[in-house]
């Protein structure tokens, strides 16, 4: 698929829940203020479909993401359900972590190739801190399991301020050299101000070089993370919304006022 400024579009990022078991200030607001509702949210049938008409028209990467996909109940079911779907050559999830010691293997055995792992610090306190809560040995331990199997390469999505790499992600580099994990920088971005950054050794934020498209958890096809535009897949057909997606992908991103990280994805 081609847009309209020529850019090979072949990635679709899918949101399988808006739910998470963390509340990282900059993703999820403490409160749950705007939580879909169970009807809202796509059936794994409907997301196979997604992903076969996906395939059907070039897309060959899949990336699973939430708020926390690993929080989406038999989410290794829906694993199993779309690595069936022929033509596709990479299929990723973006997770926190703390379920993998428990999901890697089967995630594994279901046709996941492999995983990123968010950590902003490698500080146990600070860590509970910025996800209001968490346990970082369970990050580590995940990590781990997902080293153990196969899952790989693990990269790990560390989110920084603005400015020169402060303490945390000097840790958190020292702790990616010291497990031979591959470390992605992300700016700290705020979709309603329009504030979106580079992904350092990875490939968001470069409006010039975007292959993807979103789907949210609720069936909405987005072309563009820093954009309002979206098309429904339950109202246009999966097929026309991706077709509409793909004809009115901007040349860059500007702002989202009506979605946040927790609803549409990293
Ligand atoms: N800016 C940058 N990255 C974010 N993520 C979540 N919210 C933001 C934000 N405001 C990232 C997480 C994780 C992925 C799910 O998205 O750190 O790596
Ligand atoms: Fe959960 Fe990831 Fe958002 Fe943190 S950044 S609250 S781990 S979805």
């Amino acid at each position: 698929m081609l847009d309209r400024f020529n850019r090979k579009i072949n990635y679709l990022r899918i949101s399988v829940t808006d739910r998470c078991n963390l509340r990282c200030h900059y993703c999820m607001p403490a409160d749950n203020p705007c939580m879909l509702r169970h009807q809202d949210i796509l059936r794994f049938e409907e997301i196979q479909q997604v992903v076969a008409v996906a395939a059907a028209l070039g897309v060959d990467k899949i990336r699973l993401t939430g708020g926390e996909p690993l929080v989406r109940r038999d989410i290794v079911e829906l694993v199993s359900m779309i690595s069936a779907v022929p033509g596709l050559s990479d299929l990723a999830m973006t997770t926190n972590g703390i379920l993998l010691p428990d999901f890697a293997l089967p995630l594994a055995r279901a046709g996941l190739r492999r995983v990123n792992i968010s950590l902003d610090t490698t500080d146990a306190v600070k860590f509970r801190e910025i996800t209001r809560g968490g346990d970082i040995q369970k990050v580590f331990k995940g990590i781990e399991a997902a080293r153990e199997a196969g899952l790989l390469p693990v990269k790990v999505n560390c989110v920084v301020g603005p400015g020169p790499h402060g303490e945390d992600a000097r840790g958190v580099a020292d702790y990616c050299m010291r497990n031979g994990l591959q470390l992605r920088f992300i700016q700290q971005m705020d979709l309603q101000a329009g504030h979106f950054g580079i992904v350092e050794g990875g490939s968001g934020g470069d409006c010039k070089h975007c292959n993807r498209l979103r789907l949210t958890s609720d069936g909405k096809m987005k072309p563009c993370l820093f954009s309002d535009l979206s098309y429904d897949i339950r109202q246009l057909g999966i097929h026309r919304a991706m077709e509409m997606a793909l004809d009115t992908k901007p040349e860059k991103g500007t702002v989202n006022r009506l979605n946040c990280f927790h609803n549409i994805g990293g």
